[in-house]
């Protein structure tokens, strides 16, 4: 059995100045794909609610939905990392987030992802005490969309920059051992990442994190809401690959090489 991708291995592409690649996955096939194209760290994300389930965010995504796409996922996977979403509410309290995260990783998850920035700095330092490796999404996060009031580049004023670098330092300091930046400037991410120690992945921030990550349908071209224009940072890596799994390799291989994303994947 090959050996799963471990937080350690993550950490030294941030020591050598390498580039890891994620996607999110759902189902057992999608996953044995992409574990075998060489994706170091597989995401079941509550974006499963939008891309599996058609709602039109994140928000219904029940702790019964991610564990039973988490099994299949777990099911798939050959040897890549796998993070599970909390989703919404389900960490809203210390006795919530003990318990739900406890059941993702019995349920087969190497590590957990909650969004948020000051209020989710506890529930870091709660769960990593007790063993539970915790990745810190900041910038836009989907689970406060009816606050934020849509899908918007987050970090846009000085005093909102300010805030998130603040927020990554202080969640390094809880004991976050990943930060996720989604839909931020490059620059802001170029400063964040250097000022922590831990590695960092992206999703429209830029090729300044140490990993990319993307929803899987979208690399496979699959994008299909009509409501919304497709967002910069998309890109589908079907149109010149005659196969699921050589679409995925390319993807990996553009990560790694620091092809993509490039400017015009990326937010000013
Ligand atoms: O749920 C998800 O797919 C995510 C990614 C957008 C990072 O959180």
């Amino acid at each position: 059995m090959n050996k799963v991708v471990t937080l350690e291995d993550l950490r030294s592409h941030k020591e050598q100045g390498t580039k890891f690649a994620c996607l999110t996955s759902y189902d057992a096939s999608l996953t044995k794909l992409m574990s075998d194209s060489g994706i170091e760290l597989i995401l079941v994300g509550d974006s499963l609610g939008m891309v599996i389930q058609g709602h039109d965010s994140t928000i219904p995504v029940s702790m019964e939905d991610l564990l039973y796409h988490l099994r299949c996922v777990k099911r798939g996977n050959s040897n890549s990392h796998i993070m599970a979403d909390m989703p919404f509410m389900s960490y809203a309290t210390k006795e919530l987030a003990y318990d739900n995260a406890m059941r993702l990783m019995q349920a087969g998850a190497n590590s957990i992802k909650v969004e948020g920035g000051e209020w989710i700095l506890k529930t870091t330092e709660l769960l990593s005490e007790r063993g539970i490796p915790v990745c810190a999404h900041l910038g836009l996060t989907p689970q406060s969309i009816n606050r934020l009031g849509g899908y918007f580049v987050q970090g846009r004023d000085l005093e909102d920059q300010n805030r998130i670098l603040q927020e990554a330092k202080q969640l390094e300091n809880a004991g976050a051992e990943i930060i996720l930046l989604e839909c931020v400037p490059k620059d802001l991410t170029k400063k964040i990442v250097s000022n922590i120690k831990i590695p960092s992945i992206g999703i429209g921030a830029g090729p300044e994190t140490d990993g990319q990550i993307m929803v899987c349908y979208d690399v496979l071209g699959a994008y299909s809401w009509d409501s919304q224009p497709q967002p910069k940072f998309v890109k589908n890596f079907m149109e010149k690959n005659g196969s699921i799994k050589s679409a995925f390799e390319s993807y990996v291989s553009e990560v790694k090489a620091k092809t993509f994303p490039s400017e015009k994947h990326s937010f000013k």
